[in-house]
């Protein structure tokens, strides 16, 4: 073999070494040893109440600490520290300290594991994913992530089986190389890499076009359904991890939305309840209206960490993974009390007449448009949609249609300091009230920086 196909074959060997690299890598990541199963019992036991897996608490955020021991200090210390933190801290190791200082002097306390069970714990929070649509729901409100791992799978996968065919193809072409050294053959002309992946590609143009075409079709419908995700919403109804019922809450018992979506008036967010809000009433309801109702109360119970018969907490909380229904892109901005105080709309006219739904949905432009129609206490809703639900076309065509009372609005509110500031420049304001109406449009409801950041 001559020196440029040796330097070709180490380039594919640079490759191949790539390739591996990166299945080893994601071995790794699944593979660590020690069990998940003991890992999770033993940290919700020992850990779960300072640390998350993925979020800093009252000590740090857990996963890949063990790398950032090895990067700063060493292995020994990382199991020594999670034993006695202080002998650690005490031998002066920089990193130790560090963490000391950076989390205010809080010492970690000794903790009753030994190095297996380290490893267990370990093995638990590497492999830690965040259920979906986390109970950050109850914490603050929104903001749950879709994961956009998958997809980024995907396109790695694709990649990697580019490099794959390319590696293949060139053993190939190495191989085909070496039989032709044996018996003497002439070499073929030798090419740069560019142009024998060109003729490659030529000589093989047969299912090397079907292969571009294939990786196209799927790249291509992917980025479909990424698209048109973004549009579908309406009639979007999640499996719930408890069988919660609006009717009978919000309907039948007539309990107040604001009871339980008490952020609503407040904040951006109307955010769903914590179970403390359901135990309110269910430390003694613990019946539902059949048997299964009863289950799921149960459930409320497992959560709160609930011992019935003893009537007492036991502190084995699980928090209610509630799954995440109506869901703006993060590029959208939204907020509950400008509508619902300021904007005085009611929650029906975007969530429909949740008193006669079990767990929440998205509401179809009918069920919107309806809303009036099939409901006594609700006379008539003054907006009409045409556009799905959620839509930017949605809130577009609801500021278009809704109307502001400027004139009525009372002293000092923010509307009569607009009503005043236009009062001013008799111009606009001729010009604004010619119908007598102010929308939200006209207010500056439809200015792209009003919605998006
Ligand atoms: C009472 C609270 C508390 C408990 C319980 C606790 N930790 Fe910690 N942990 C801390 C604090 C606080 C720190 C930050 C360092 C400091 O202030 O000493 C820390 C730091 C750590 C670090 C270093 C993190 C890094 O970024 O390098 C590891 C590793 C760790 N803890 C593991 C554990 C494990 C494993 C358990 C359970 C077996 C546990 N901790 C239980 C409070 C706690
Ligand atoms: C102008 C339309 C509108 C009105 C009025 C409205 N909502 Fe919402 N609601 C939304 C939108 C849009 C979202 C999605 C927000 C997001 O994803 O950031 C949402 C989300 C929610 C959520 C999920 C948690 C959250 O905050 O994201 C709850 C619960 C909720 N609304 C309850 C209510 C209640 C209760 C009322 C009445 C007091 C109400 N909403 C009034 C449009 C509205
Ligand atoms: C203000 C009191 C109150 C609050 C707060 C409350 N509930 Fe209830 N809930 C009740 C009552 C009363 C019943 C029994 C209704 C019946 O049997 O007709 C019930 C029944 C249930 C049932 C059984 C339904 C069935 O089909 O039989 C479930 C499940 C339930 N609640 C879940 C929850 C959850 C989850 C929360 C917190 C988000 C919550 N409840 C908050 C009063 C409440
Ligand atoms: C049911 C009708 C309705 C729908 C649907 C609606 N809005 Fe509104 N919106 C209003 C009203 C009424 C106001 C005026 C309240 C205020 O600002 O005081 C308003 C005001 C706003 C404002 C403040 C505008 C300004 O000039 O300061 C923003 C931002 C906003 N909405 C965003 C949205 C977004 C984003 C959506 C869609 C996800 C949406 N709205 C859907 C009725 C609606
Ligand atoms: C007893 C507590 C309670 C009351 C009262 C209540 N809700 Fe809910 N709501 C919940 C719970 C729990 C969830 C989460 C489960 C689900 O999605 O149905 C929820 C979910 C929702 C959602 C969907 C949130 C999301 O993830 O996007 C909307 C919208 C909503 N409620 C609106 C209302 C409205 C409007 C009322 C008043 C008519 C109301 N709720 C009354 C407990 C309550
Ligand atoms: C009243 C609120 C509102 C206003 C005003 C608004 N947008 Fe949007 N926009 C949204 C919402 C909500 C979405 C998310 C729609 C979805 O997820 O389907 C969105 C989505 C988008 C998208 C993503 C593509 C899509 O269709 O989902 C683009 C781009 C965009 N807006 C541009 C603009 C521009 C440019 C303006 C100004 C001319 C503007 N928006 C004004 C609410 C608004």
């Amino acid at each position: 073999m001559n020196i440029k196909s040796l330097f070709i074959s180490n380039k594919i060997k640079h490759l191949a070494l790539v390739v591996l690299a990166f299945f080893s890598f994601t071995y790794n990541l699944h593979a660590q040893d020690g069990d998940v199963a003991t890992g999770e019992a033993l940290f919700n036991g020992n850990c779960a109440s300072c640390h998350f897996p993925d979020k800093d608490m009252t000590g740090p955020a857990l996963k890949g600490a063990k790398d950032r021991w090895i990067e700063n200090s060493s292995e020994e210390n990382f199991y020594k520290w999670v034993i006695n933190s202080g002998s650690v801290i005490a031998e002066g190791d920089a990193y130790a300290n560090k963490l000391f200082k950076d989390w205010n002097n809080t010492p970690m306390p000794a903790q009753n594991v030994d190095e297996s069970g380290i490893n267990d714990i370990f093995a638990y929070i590497e492999a830690y994913e965040p259920p979906l649509p986390v109970d950050q729901v109850v914490d603050n409100g929104g903001g749950a992530v879709e994961a956009e791992t998958s997809s980024l799978y995907w396109w790695l996968l694709a990649g990697l089986l580019i490099i794959v065919i390319a590696v293949v193809a060139g053993v190939k072409g190495n191989l085909a190389a070496l039989a032709r050294d044996k018996e003497g053959e002439e070499q073929p002309e030798q090419l740069t890499v560019g142009e024998s992946a060109r003729s490659w590609a030529w000589r093989n143009r047969g299912w090397f076009g079907v292969t571009v075409f294939a990786a196209m079709i799927l790249m291509l419908s992917l980025g479909m359904v990424k698209w048109l995700d973004l549009g579908v919403y309406e009639d979007y109804k999640p499996e719930q991890p408890i069988a919660y019922s609006h009717e009978i809450h919000a309907g039948d018992l007539g309990i107040d939305c604001k009871y339980c979506h008490n952020a609503v008036t407040k904040s951006k967010h109307a955010t769903i309840p914590s179970v403390n809000v359901c135990m309110n009433c269910h430390k003694t309801v613990n019946e539902g209206r059949d048997a299964d109702g009863t289950a799921e109360i149960a459930k409320i119970y497992e959560a709160a960490g609930w011992d019935i018969d003893t009537k007492s907490y036991t502190g084995e909380t699980k928090p209610i993974q509630w799954v995440k229904v109506h869901n703006l892109p993060d590029h959208v901005y939204f907020n509950h009390s400008q509508h619902v105080v300021a904007g005085g709309v009611d929650c029906k006219q975007c969530h429909g007449n949740m008193k006669k739904e079990d767990v929440a949905r998205v509401m179809t432009t009918e069920d919107l448009n309806n809303v009036g129609v099939t409901d006594e206490d609700w006379a008539e809703n003054d907006v009409k949609f045409t556009k799905p639900t959620l839509t930017m076309g949605w809130c577009i065509e609801c500021h278009r249609q809704s109307s502001v009372d400027l004139a009525g609005a009372p002293d000092g509110s923010y509307y009569n300091e607009i009503h005043e500031r236009l009062l001013k420049d008799k111009k606009t304001y001729k010009e604004y009230l010619e119908d007598d109406v102010v929308t939200v449009g006209e207010l500056g409801g439809l200015e792209c920086a009003k919605c998006h950041y």
